[in-house]
């Protein structure tokens, strides 16, 4: 029972709530981090975007077309826009254009309803939250609870808002010094896949900063090249100078059922290891799971998050909580 374990509150491997219990909630929403501390994790991952009047708010994008009920809403419909974010052409309503209380008049609905059709049950349920409420959701239930939850908070686009006058830094920064978790030792993880955020972060606040990596993708700049540069025993080295630890692609962790060598090159440079994602279904293919095919093919789960704690992993992101605690303290 998680409400009576004896386990020293965020001692590692530590079980991330990717977006909440993102699996069986609309993610990013109060009731998705509730579930998900309920179930045991040790820490709520919000990814964060700013509003026209830069609040922080929880969002994996800032488009919320897919995630939120604007396209029902008329009095919005003048504002659905084209931009270039970070190399990507994308039509779609943005948070950086609604204040917070025209935000906070939408509804949270399921981004993957193929996938998860159960979530369709809460569609139109819950608003979209801000940073301040799910820090205050933390304290209170680590209070009610008798453990710490901690945040583990993504700066979404850092450079793309800096440019456009919605710098996240800032608010982020106030935000945690307004919350008494501006320290080194604060339940707080703020993790970034643009190095340069990450680096002026290091430069501001002394709160723990995880590099993120991805095997491909990410800003339109020869990320791939990148990322291996960066899982070189040199390159971990270069993070470990203003990061705590790294947030790989968890297919960076295994090949297969093989480690690879970067939790032993992250940990000899004392850097911590956080893989994501581990969900149960085939997420990744949208172009399947929208025309209804195989949409729930997928592995074991729990399998494979023993598997990466086998290799020495000190925590783990996923969308399944419950899994994730059950997996974690039978190794
Ligand atoms: O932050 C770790 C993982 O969440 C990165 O991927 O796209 O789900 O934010 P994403
Ligand atoms: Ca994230």
């Amino acid at each position: 029972d998680p409400m009576t374990s004896a386990r020293p509150s965020l001692s590692p491997p530590i079980v991330i709530a990717h977006r909440g219990a993102s699996g069986l909630r609309p993610e990013h929403t109060l009731a998705a981090y509730e579930l998900a501390i309920e179930q045991g994790a040790d820490v709520i991952e919000p990814d964060l975007v700013p509003t026209k009047d830069d609040v922080l708010v929880a969002r994996h994008e800032n488009d919320i077309s897919d995630t939120t009920d604007v396209a029902d809403h008329p009095e919005f419909a003048g504002r659905r826009t084209t931009k270039k974010i970070d190399g990507k052409t994308i039509t779609g309503w943005f948070t950086e254009d609604f204040t917070l209380a025209e935000l906070k008049t939408l509804r949270a609905k399921e981004r993957v309803p193929l996938l998860r059709p159960g979530n369709t049950a809460y569609d139109g349920r819950f608003e979209v939250p801000t940073l301040a409420e799910i820090i205050a959701l933390a304290k209170r239930e680590s209070k009610a609870r008798g453990r710490t939850i901690a945040i583990y908070p993504e700066t979404k686009h850092p450079g793309y808002f800096a440019s456009i006058g919605h710098a996240i830094e800032p608010r982020l920064i106030a935000e945690l010094k307004q919350a008494g978790w501006d320290s080194a030792d604060a339940p707080v993880f703020i993790q970034s896949f643009e190095v340069d955020n990450l680096k002026a972060l290091h430069a501001l606040t002394p709160v723990r900063l995880i590099q993120l990596l991805d095997k491909e993708g990410g800003p339109a700049d020869g990320a791939v090249a990148r990322y291996a540069a960066m899982t070189t025993p040199a390159g971990l080295k270069a993070i470990a100078a203003y990061a705590w630890g790294i947030g790989p692609n968890k297919a960076m962790v295994m090949n297969g059922r093989m480690p690879t060598d970067l939790v032993r090159d992250a940990h000899a440079a004392g850097l911590r290891v956080h893989p994501w994602t581990f969900r149960a279904e085939n997420y990744f293919l949208p172009s399947t799971y929208r025309k209804g095919i195989n949409p729930r093919g997928h592995g074991d789960v729990a399998g494979e998050i023993r598997d990466q704690l086998q290799a020495g992993i000190d925590g783990f992101f996923t969308d399944f909580p419950a899994i994730g605690v059950e997996a974690r303290d039978a190794a």
